[in-house]
């Protein structure tokens, strides 16, 4: 059986989310991944973007073009990601406009890459790659699927089952190469993305296929933040199915002057089976 946990938009910055001070958020991150991880071993942790708010085009900016610059994508890959069940990889979210000499330097990873774990081949896409190393503040330039390298990435792994991540897929954005690469490759058996801080699963564009939104640990952008509160998604495949739910954190929270609490729970369950490829 493989099992994968991924996390995504945690958001290590100045910011106060939801009434819970910064370090204290990401401490209790590691904690709980590492009491699930001790319950049930993982073959891994990926991480899909937005580990910080370093480059940010509102407000005060993003905290890599401010005087003196800071990284808190930098302090996230020393003090948490190695905290994180390992191995844990990591790409690129719209708040890490890193070009790609920087990111390899503070990340020891690519922007984009091909892991396996287990028995599933997770192609790590850079869908943000619009614009790096930017000398004003935004919030990141998506750009379309590299479909060429993903098709490299499929051949470079023969037979292996995919799971497509990316920080983000946006179908509005895309070409139709790319919608017909998800719709017509048996091997791609689902996608995974961060970016909008929900958990849910939802449609890929017209491919039949789906999302697995992999929701957040910092803030939920909801009308209830519990909707989509600060968690995980699991994720198995054991050869036919794949199975996968949102793992939701506890916690007391303030959203809007108001205190809402949240009991550890699980959501949005997804389950498929695919022919033996
Ligand atoms: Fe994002």
């Amino acid at each position: 059986m493989t099992h994968v946990r991924l996390i995504s938009d945690t958001h290590n910055c100045h910011q106060t989310f939801h009434g819970t001070d910064n370090d204290r958020r990401l401490d209790t991150m590691t904690a709980l991944l590492t009491e699930a991880e001790a319950a049930e071993p993982s073959q891994g942790t990926l991480v899909l973007g937005d580990v910080s708010l370093d480059h940010w085009g509102w407000n005060e900016g993003g905290s890599r073009l401010w005087n003196p610059p800071v990284s808190r994508t930098a302090e996230f890959m020393k003090r948490w990601f190695p905290a994180l069940p390992q191995p844990a990889y990591i790409t690129a979210g719209n708040h890490e406009q890193y070009g790609a000499a920087e990111w390899q330097q503070i990340t020891g990873q690519p922007r984009e890459q091909a892991v396996v774990l287990g028995e599933l081949l997770f192609i790590l896409c850079d869908a943000f790659r619009g614009d790096l190393d930017p000398t004003e503040n935004s919030d990141g330039t998506y750009l379309p699927m590299d479909c060429c390298w993903i098709r490299r990435q499929l051949d470079a792994y023969p037979g292996l089952p995919v799971i497509l991540c990316a920080h983000y897929f946006d179908f509005t954005l895309e070409t139709d190469a790319f919608a017909s690469l998800v719709k017509e490759e048996p091997r791609i058996l689902a996608l995974a993305a961060g970016h909008t801080h929900l958990s849910g699963i939802i449609p890929a564009g017209d491919t039949g296929k789906v999302i697995l939104q992999t929701g957040n640990f910092s803030y939920s952008g909801m009308k209830d933040p519990k909707e989509s509160y600060r968690g995980w998604r699991e994720l198995w495949w054991d050869g036919e199915k794949l199975t996968s739910w949102y793992a939701v954190s506890d916690g007391n929270g303030v959203r809007n002057g108001e205190t809402f609490t949240v009991e550890a729970h699980t959501q949005d369950h997804y389950e498929a089976i695919f022919p033996r490829l």
